[in-house]
């Protein structure tokens, strides 16, 4: 008796299809975000993934083809940070030839964008979203745990623009008392250029970062800070599920958005499945565990065994944490076992 219908698309426990597929191409990153990778954590001898253990391109090719007929359209490519990874081009080459993907993307930190814009362009890419939580070099350094200059961040911004890779994506975390205080500069910054900033609520992901709700900017606050310099209006979502609240200027200078995962989560419309570099499957930001595919593939299994494992880890899937933890009075259940920002990219 076959268990499944492994040719139909799949609905979780929760009614919700499966959209995106976000594809971790390495644990490793050249920041020390200290949210993210504090670099007291992650020094010279901390041990990322060996080579053997992460995904090659074709197997990655592979599976993303089968997250592809079981219903994803959107591919996002992400990290640690993924141009860190050597020939990444030849990577998007390989998912921009996979039919009924429609939107391939890769969110990325910029420090290496100016140089890799125009072949990843070449290569099929058709949009980048950039990290970058703020303008002040101090403040800059301090969030990205780099020595650097957000300077080089805009470069990679214009290149990437120049590649054809624009209208670009702006994604700043904000944690209050670190970065809140360059909001508005920020919003000045690209107010006008076409580029959609978007404000991150600071989350409680992984377990490395000593989060804590007083250091979370409401999205709601946030717009009140814009809204009263740069009067806004409200925007209808782009796509279904989206995870962004949009919000436009006034005076016609653009559009920006807010992710409110902690004080409006959006768990309700998640369609979003994660691959880390080493071949798991998550189906939560917030997962404990996922399952391996990494070692049935490299053990022979067919197209229809990988796909009949994805379909019943996606057919049993109740995850909406971001829920779970605004109904709890604290700051939410556990953190240990988590898995970390870095594996996953967001
Ligand atoms: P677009 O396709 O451009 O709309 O991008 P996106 O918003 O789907 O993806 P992006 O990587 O830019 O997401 C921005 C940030 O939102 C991520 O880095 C996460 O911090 C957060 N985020 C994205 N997806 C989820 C999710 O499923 N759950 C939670 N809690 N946060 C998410
Ligand atoms: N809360 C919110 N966003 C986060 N990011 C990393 N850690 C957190 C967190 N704790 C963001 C990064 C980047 C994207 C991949 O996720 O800054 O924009
Ligand atoms: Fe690197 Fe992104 Fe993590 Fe910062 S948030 S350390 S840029 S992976
Ligand atoms: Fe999806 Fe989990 Fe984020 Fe909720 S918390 S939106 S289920 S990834």
């Amino acid at each position: 008796m076959e268990l499944h219908r492994v040719d139909a698309e799949p609905r979780d426990a929760l009614d919700r299809p499966l959209r995106d597929l976000r594809i971790s191409v390495t644990d490793r990153c050249n920041f020390r975000c200290p949210y993210c990778m504090p670099a007291e954590v992650f020094g010279d001898r901390y041990r990322f993934l060996p080579r053997p253990e992460i995904l090659t391109f074709e197997e990655i090719e592979r599976l993303a083809g089968l997250f592809v007929g079981l219903g994803a359209r959107k591919l996002r490519i992400t990290g640690g940070e993924p141009l860190v990874r050597a020939e990444l081009p030849g990577l998007v080459r390989r998912l921009a030839r996979i039919e009924g993907v429609e939107d391939l993307a890769l969110t990325s930190n910029g420090f290496l964008l100016a140089a890799h814009a125009r072949a990843l362009a070449e290569a099929g890419l058709q949009r980048v979203t950039v990290s970058l939580d703020s303008l002040d070099p101090e403040t800059f350094r301090r969030m990205s745990g780099s020595p650097h200059e957000p300077g080089r961040v805009l470069e990679g911004i214009d290149a990437a623009v120049e590649a054809g890779l624009g209208p670009i994506k702006v994604n700043c975390v904000v944690q209050r008392g670190v970065n809140d205080a360059g909001l508005l500069d920020l919003a000045r910054h690209f107010h006008g250029t076409g580029h959609v900033l978007r404000f991150i609520e600071f989350m409680d992901v992984g377990t490395r970062n000593a989060w804590a709700e007083g250091e979370v900017v409401t999205a709601e606050e946030i717009l009140a800070r814009i809204d009263a310099e740069l009067p806004l209006e409200p925007l209808e979502p782009g796509y279904p599920g989206e995870v962004a609240r949009r919000w436009r200027y006034r005076d016609g200078g653009g559009e920006i958005g807010v992710i409110a995962s902690v004080s409006r989560p959006f768990c309700g419309d998640c369609t979003r499945a994660r691959l880390s570099a080493d071949g798991h499957l998550l189906t939560c930001l917030f997962a404990t565990a996922g399952i391996d595919l990494k070692q049935p593939l490299r053990e022979g299994a067919s197209d229809a065994e990988l796909r009949e494992l994805v379909v019943g880890r996606w057919l049993a899937r109740r995850d909406r944490y971001s829920e779970e933890r605004s109904a709890e009075t604290s700051a939410g259940p556990g953190r240990r076992g988590r898995v970390e920002m870095y594996q996953i990219g967001g």
